[in-house]
């Protein structure tokens, strides 16, 4: 199949490169001529795993790059949708990005071709396309429009994209669906798992996925209730958290036994500081907005929301309550990303924090494995030290804040990390240590949902036992 993605970001450039991988013949288009230039070079914008493989295996073969959409439209048969959907300042999705591409796609549409949200986009989102462009001269006949939302994760995007749980395609008409249907062929048909040299799945068995034919508008609303569950099952367990804090429970045993129940779940139990990136915060306040159009005010998802904003409030005070005072105090930060994996800061929660700390007058020394570059950008003004690693950021640090869940931040060498502290104290936002073992270590360690550890510390400088000048208290 010929194949044009529109939009080379997170999602687009993944799709792309996979389904080059799948076999189609596929044009990833973007009118950032800077990032189309870039990827030409064989350079990878953003980080995700086995990302530059793909682009290294496929670029120049089956995947071109181009900034002419219109010309990518001609040669293709299915053209995926794949800009930005942002909040506007009224919380709903600015679809003026899709808009606009759907007008340019309709100019160059000569002969039949599904045009595929790829998006995210709130429910009869199909039925504007499909009003536009018609009104920029499209063809009725011409044209499907088809919903096919992207369930894939910052940070295991590739093997989300190739090893996905189902495929969801809204169509409504039979041609429009069996094209899609042809589209993921090599996956649903399992045929794509028999192959050498394929993408490797690190999480799951290599089962085929099954393929969910449903009407547009129900594959629009799959996708925006998809993510408002995820992130109330977030901001639930979250809740839950805060109650263990005040009973001296530990959430970590209360998610086990709560997620051993298949009706439940394990994943998406983790408490911590709350989600971000790009797409739950936003997902959220546009399916919100819907259903108030709708005229159904869905109370629960502001809940969600507010839950959501508290945590990071909460953890502030975690911080407070550990240090006493804030101002001119020395903190390593690691983690920028909103989470591991990702060099994606979009709402990052770790980004709110530490602005929240510079304004009470905190030093910041921040390092996180991907996304100190694009932190550099937004957080011009803020007189953030960046390092290279989690042990330089914590060198003569006061204390030391977790707030992204990379795996490397898992596993440091506890010694080595008190040894270049001035305190060591561990205020960790996404539960990566056990507390037990931290204040074996000789930490004094908060994290959420679990009861502080304090012990005793000595002075890494060896100056003698000595309990911490910190007057570490209850963290609420
Ligand atoms: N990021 C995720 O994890 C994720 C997961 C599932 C769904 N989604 C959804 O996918 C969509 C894209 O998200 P993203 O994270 O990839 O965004 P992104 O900002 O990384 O990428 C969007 C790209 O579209 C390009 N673009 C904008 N207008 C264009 C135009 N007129 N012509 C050509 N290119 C244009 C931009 O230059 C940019 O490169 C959003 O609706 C998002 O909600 C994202």
């Amino acid at each position: 199949m010929r194949i044009a993605v529109i939009g080379s970001g997170y999602v687009g450039l993944v799709a792309a490169a996979c389904f080059a991988e799948l076999g189609h013949e596929v044009i990833s288009i973007d009118n950032d001529v800077s990032k189309i230039d870039m990827l030409r070079r064989g350079e990878v914008p953003i980080h995700e795993e086995f990302l530059p493989e793909l682009l290294a295996r496929h670029r120049g073969h089956r995947l071109k790059f181009s900034s002419d959409l219109q010309e990518a439209v001609r040669q293709s048969t299915a053209i995926f949708i794949a800009v930005g959907t942002p909040s506007t300042e009224h919380g709903d999705a600015d679809l003026s990005y899709v808009e606009q591409v759907s007008r340019e796609v309709a100019s160059a549409i000569d002969g039949y071709k599904i045009v595929v949200e790829k998006s995210t986009v709130p429910v009869f989102t199909s039925d504007w396309i499909r009003r536009v462009m018609l009104l920029d001269g499209a063809d009725a006949d011409n044209f499907d429009v088809a919903s096919n939302p992207e369930f894939l994760r910052e940070g295991t995007a590739v093997g989300d994209f190739l090893y996905p749980d189902r495929v969801v395609v809204g169509a409504d008409t039979e041609r429009c669906a069996t094209l899609l249907r042809q589209i993921y062929e090599p996956l649903t048909s399992g045929e794509y798992y028999k192959q050498q040299s394929i993408i490797p799945n690190t999480t799951k068995a290599n089962i085929p996925p099954k393929i969910i034919v449903t009407s547009t508008k129900s594959a629009e609303l799959i996708k925006h209730a998809s993510n408002a569950f995820l992130a109330t099952k977030i901001s639930f367990i979250n809740a839950v958290a805060n109650i263990c804090e005040a009973v001296g429970a530990d959430i970590k045993e209360v998610c086990d036994g709560i997620g051993a129940d298949s009706r439940i779940g394990r994943r998406f139990l983790n408490p911590g500081i709350g989600y971000g990136g790009s797409c739950f915060p936003k997902d959220l306040k546009a399916f919100s907005s819907v259903a108030r159009e709708t005229g159904y005010d869905f109370r629960l998802l502001q809940e969600v929301m507010n839950i959501n904003a508290e945590q990071r409030s909460r953890f502030l005070r975690k911080v407070r309550s550990a240090l006493w005072t804030l101002k001119g105090k020395k903190l390593a930060v690691l983690g920028l990303a909103f989470k591991g994996g990702t060099d994606d800061i979009r709402e990052s929660p770790a980004i709110e924090i530490i602005k929240s700390l510079r304004k009470e007058g905190c030093e910041i020394r921040a390092f996180d494995p991907a996304a100190c570059e694009r932190a550099r950008e937004v957080l011009r003004d803020e007189g953030i030290c960046y390092r290279q690693s989690a042990y330089e950021a914590a060198h003569n640090a006061d204390a030391l804040l977790i707030l992204t869940d990379w795996p490397e931040f898992a596993q440091l060498d506890l010694p080595r990390l008190k040894s270049v502290m001035t305190y060591p104290i561990v205020i960790d936002g996404r539960n990566l240590y056990d507390p037990r073992i931290m204040a074996g270590q000789g930490f004094i360690y908060s994290s959420v949902g679990r009861a502080d550890v304090h012990t005793p510390i000595s002075r890494p400088n060896g100056k003698g036992e000595k309990t911490a000048t910190a007057s570490p208290g209850k963290s609420q």
